[in-house]
């Protein structure tokens, strides 16, 4: 079968090269992909949002499956439109990307199946926004609707902030805001695909979303990940999905709007027991890295059959018990403007010693790779424990060449120190 994978990030080179690795694949194509997707997939130029081409791209090249990895054709519908025309698609319709795509729906279906999650109010108006701040402890949380890529999120230790990020939200025309408690914890992330109606765990990873060691500075996209995440024990697990994921599938499948696809839930570890911060309806970036890295299983045949409605009756897939951890080389300035340009080089070198270089943000210029965004590369092993695993991450870090980028050196620091103070 040929396939099409949309996207040009490190979760899209991971997607590239677990599926390049599937017997069921003749031929496997991207768009617009990066220079280490090019390494398992035929290239095009093809931008996402031009749901026409990508649609005659598939009828001229018999594409029988898409795998869609970023969020935004998602939210705009391309699942919908291919699904028309008879492609099959790994990913969720518009109607159940919503989950995604606006804060405000989250939270009301949340409301309505009774699902924890922290206590809100959405606002339509700036002056509506300003009053109902005043209901609400320090710190308090302020989200802007819609999709943000990571930057509509304020977490507000004073009523200025607060007020501050609610003016920014309704200096837009059209802007619309969830305003919620501040919930206390550890996050940890939790996969499960879905076909609509049944549910397989896909794993469980932890994000580093602050751009500096020991979790400081501003929020990124993530700087690095570790899977599984180990605070998300079997138990919680459970619960999060009896009293979190299933409940939404199945509110969603009431609605006609079933789920098809990777649902990623955000959660919150609180004194009484896991609520959700978020939904996400793809891959993380990079804690697909790192669930790639683990799964043992043919990821294009779990796809289709996520797509066909067929996973009634499989048993879970199987992850490799090691531990996958992944370190984010980015760009200097990001999350600001990033300086792109810089060459990086050492990339074999780098995978010498045992790590796995996902390619991010990189474009070849000739012959030289260099950096084309913010995040450039994912840097990421595997170990039988969470302090190997860091170990041989690091030391492809060291081996590689990249005098514009810089890292976080600190991936994984709470399960290291976890283990430290496990008995051995
Ligand atoms: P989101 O984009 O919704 O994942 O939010 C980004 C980050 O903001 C999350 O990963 C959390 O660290 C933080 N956050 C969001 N909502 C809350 C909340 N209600 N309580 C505490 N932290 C939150
Ligand atoms: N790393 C966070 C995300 O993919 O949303």
């Amino acid at each position: 079968m040929n396939v099409l994978l949309l996207g040009s990030g490190g979760r899209e080179h991971a997607l590239a090269w677990k599926l390049a690795q599937s017997p069921l694949l003749a031929k496997l194509y991207a768009a617009p992909g990066n220079p280490g997707i090019a390494q398992h997939a035929e290239c095009v130029d093809i931008a996402l949002n031009d749901h026409r081409a990508i649609i005659d791209f598939c009828i001229r090249h018999s594409i029988g499956f898409v795998v869609i990895g970023p969020e935004a054709p998602l939210v705009g519908g391309l699942g919908d439109n291919l699904r028309t025309m008879g492609v099959g698609v790994f990913g969720p319709n518009k109607a159940a990307a919503q989950l995604e795509g606006s804060k405000g729906f989250t939270k009301d279906l949340c409301a309505r199946e009774k699902i924890p999650t922290a206590g809100y109010v959405r606002v339509e108006s700036r002056d509506g926004g300003l009053a109902a701040l005043q209901d609400f402890d320090l710190p308090v949380v302020v989200k802007a609707d819609g999709l943000a890529a990571g930057k509509g999120v304020t977490v507000a230790m004073t009523h200025e902030e607060a007020e501050e990020a609610i003016r920014a939200i309704f200096a837009v025309s059209g802007g619309s805001a969830v305003i919620e408690e501040f919930l206390e914890g550890e996050e940890a992330s939790l996969f499960v695909l879905t076909d609509g109606t049944t549910l397989l765990p896909f794993g469980s990873a932890q994000d580093h979303k602050r751009v500096g060691d020991g979790d400081t500075g501003p929020n990124t996209g993530g700087m690095g990940a570790y899977s599984p995440a180990r605070v998300l024990t079997p138990a919680l697990e459970r619960e999060a999905i009896d009293t979190i994921v299933r409940p939404t599938v199945e509110a969603l499948a009431r609605m006609g709007a079933p789920y098809s696809g990777i649902l990623y839930a955000g959660l919150m570890l609180t004194r009484t027991g896991p609520k959700l911060i978020e939904y996400n309806a793809r891959f993380g970036d990079p804690e697909c890295q790192v669930l790639m890295l683990r799964y043992e299983g043919d990821l294009l045949e779990l796809m289709l059959a996520t797509a066909k409605g067929e996973l009634a009756g499989r048993s879970d897939p199987v992850f490799s018990a090691d531990t996958a951890l992944t370190v984010v080389m980015a760009a200097n300035g990001y999350p600001g403007t990033p300086e792109t340009g810089g060459a990086i080089r050492g990339i074999d070198a780098a995978e010498a010693t045992g790590a796995k270089i996902f390619h991010a943000g990189t474009r070849l210029e000739g012959d030289t790779l260099v950096a084309s965004g913010g995040r450039v590369l994912a840097v990421t092993a595997r170990g039988n424990s969470v302090r190997t695993a860091q170990a041989t991450a690091y030391r492809g870090v060291d081996a590689l060449d990249f005098a514009t980028g810089f890292c976080r050196r600190d991936i994984g620091w709470r399960e290291v120190e976890r283990e430290g103070a496990a008995p051995a």
